[in-house]
């Protein structure tokens, strides 16, 4: 299956693509956490990305869509993926069907997570990640680690993303709000979306999720 996960800062979409991705047994692809891996291996992108990213802006088109290129072209990837955070706008949304039109590929559905902002709010104070690992992510509330300050998957430390302090989030719901939301509608043109509530435990917004994909195929 090739699926694209939407839904505002902090929906949780990192959460849930981690379990999608195990019960599809399809990669799972964060565009975020890439630029993300770039910023601690301190490479040219990562330079790059940060400054766009600790202001809440979209790092451009023309970085983001060669990356995600380079990694939907790696082997696991032949079969299917889940994409997260890509595509973002109305151009990385036509870039990636140009891509997959090439390939004679498809979409099969655009899962969206449907939050309200206020949670979305208390969802990213809280938020802390592993410096290791930027997919392993906890809360100091709803998902606390074993130790606190701990990754339970891998020892790391976890802290307090950069982009999370409160100026910057207001800054990226703007940025989803008049750049990410209208690819909803781009797609609902191509009949492709999927929208469910994020709301209540991990487990039963995994179940909800599954169980709407599988309900569109
Ligand atoms: P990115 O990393 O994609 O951030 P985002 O879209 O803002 O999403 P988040 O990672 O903040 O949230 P999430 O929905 O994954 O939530 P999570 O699962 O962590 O992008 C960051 C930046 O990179 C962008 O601003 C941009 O600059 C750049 N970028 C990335 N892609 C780009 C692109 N394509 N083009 C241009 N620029 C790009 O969950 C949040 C918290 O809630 C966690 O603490 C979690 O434990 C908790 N939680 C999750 N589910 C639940 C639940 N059901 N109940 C209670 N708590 C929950
Ligand atoms: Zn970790």
């Amino acid at each position: 299956m090739r699926i694209v996960l939407v839904g505002p800062p902090g929906a949780g979409k990192g959460t849930q693509a981690a379990f999608l991705a195990k019960n599809l047994s399809i990669p799972h692809i964060s565009t975020g956490d890439l630029f993300r891996a770039n910023i601690s291996q301190q490479t040219e992108l990562g330079k790059l990305a940060k400054s766009y990213m600790d202001a809440g802006n979209l790092v451009p088109d023309e970085v983001t869509i060669g990356m995600a290129k380079d990694r939907m072209e790696k082997p696991d990837a032949e079969n299917g993926f889940l994409l997260d955070g890509f595509p973002r706008n109305v151009s990385q949304a036509e870039a990636l069907d140009e891509m997959l039109q090439s390939e004679s590929m498809k979409l099969d559905a655009v899962l969206d997570l449907e939050v309200p902002e206020e949670e979305v709010v208390k969802r990213i104070a809280g938020r802390r990640i592993c410096r290791r690992d930027s997919s392993h992510v906890f809360h100091v509330t709803y998902s606390r680690p074993k130790t606190e300050g701990v990754c339970d998957a891998c020892g790391g430390e976890l802290y307090q993303r950069d982009d999370d302090s409160e100026d910057t989030v207001r800054k990226r719901l703007e940025v989803y709000h008049t750049q990410t939301e209208p690819i909803i509608d781009y797609y609902k043109t191509q009949g492709l979306v999927v929208t469910i509530s994020a709301l209540g435990k991990v487990e039963e917004v995994t179940a909800r999720a599954m169980e709407a994909l599988q309900r569109d195929e």
